[in-house]
């Protein structure tokens, strides 16, 4: 009993010492913290080899990141800790679309493209028009709202993950017209793969999970005076729609790409055939 006793003279110690944080949501979020961590510790009776492969994970996961890699970003994602950080933040917003994970992937500074042009910089993969409005909850058009918008290639790779692509490939920002209307054009996103070359790859590998996400695009639609909103469209009918690597799909953001065969539509629409088409009316909730 002398052990147990020392045991939770540690915890009590510790959230002691948390007594005089100046910063009331720094001491609240600090306490419960170390409430967990220490029960948790306490839950698997961690042995010291698991404590120092935790920290080693850790640390690698934290070297594995660069201005190009976010394998934190990757960890939270494939823990469901953005799903859930995302789910908290974003309750009951009266007929708003709903939110999704931001990912690892998105990079500021994409250009800003006029209706119709596309995001893709080196002609590959099947064209995707992606076009409806931007409404706001009451079902008025927002004017002047932008989409900055990006996905990966028909390899499944993001721009910064690979050396063959054009740099900022398949990245854009578009802005509503007075209808609050867009079309964004890119490619029909494929399945994929979350990076498994670093340690993230290798706890999925370890737990006996699949790396995939389903297809998607991914949006960050904003607008002065209302919420900004991430989000991702899903293609239905992908395999992994059920099995989310990051558990990010919600059956509101599936969306049908319709294919076109005809060789005059594409023509008429500026892509080749065969290309596809969605319809989606972005739903944001004023601030
Ligand atoms: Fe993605």
């Amino acid at each position: 009993m002398v052990a147990v006793e020392n045991e939770a003279q540690i915890t009590e110690r510790v959230l002691k010492s948390l007594e005089q944080t100046p910063n009331p949501r720094l001491k609240t979020v600090m306490t419960s913290l170390i409430k967990h961590l220490h029960a948790f510790v306490q839950e698997v009776q961690l042995s010291e080899a698991e404590w120092l492969q935790a920290i080693q994970f850790l640390t690698a996961v934290g070297q594995k990141c660069d201005d190009r890699r976010q394998e934190f970003i990757l960890l939270s994602d494939t823990l469901g800790v953005s799903m859930l950080v995302d789910a908290i933040n974003h309750r009951a917003e009266h007929g708003a679309t709903e939110s999704t994970v931001l990912g690892p992937f998105y990079r500021e500074g994409a250009r800003e493209l006029a209706p119709g042009e596309s995001i893709s910089l080196d002609g590959k993969g099947e064209p995707a028009i992606v076009s409806g409005r931007v409404l706001s909850t009451d079902g008025r058009p927002i004017a002047g709202a932008v989409l900055d918008v990006w996905e990966g290639n028909d390899d499944g790779l993001y721009e910064q993950q690979d050396p063959n692509q054009p740099d900022m490939n398949l990245r854009g920002r578009y802005r509503t017209d007075a209808e609050g209307r867009f079309t964004v054009v890119g490619i029909k996103p494929v399945s994929y793969p979350v990076p498994v070359d670093g340690p993230v790859g290798q706890m999925l590998l370890a737990l006996g999970r699949h790396p995939y996400r389903p297809a998607h695009i991914h949006f960050i639609v904003s607008a002065e005076g209302y919420r900004p909103l991430t989000t991702h469209l899903f293609a239905s009918g992908d395999p992994f729609l059920d099995s989310d690597a990051v558990f990010g799909k919600k059956d509101s953001l599936v969306v049908d790409f319709e294919r076109h065969d005809s060789a005059d539509e594409a023509a008429q629409r500026g892509v080749r055939a065969p290309f596809y088409t969605v319809d989606y009316d972005f739903v944001l909730l004023p601030a």
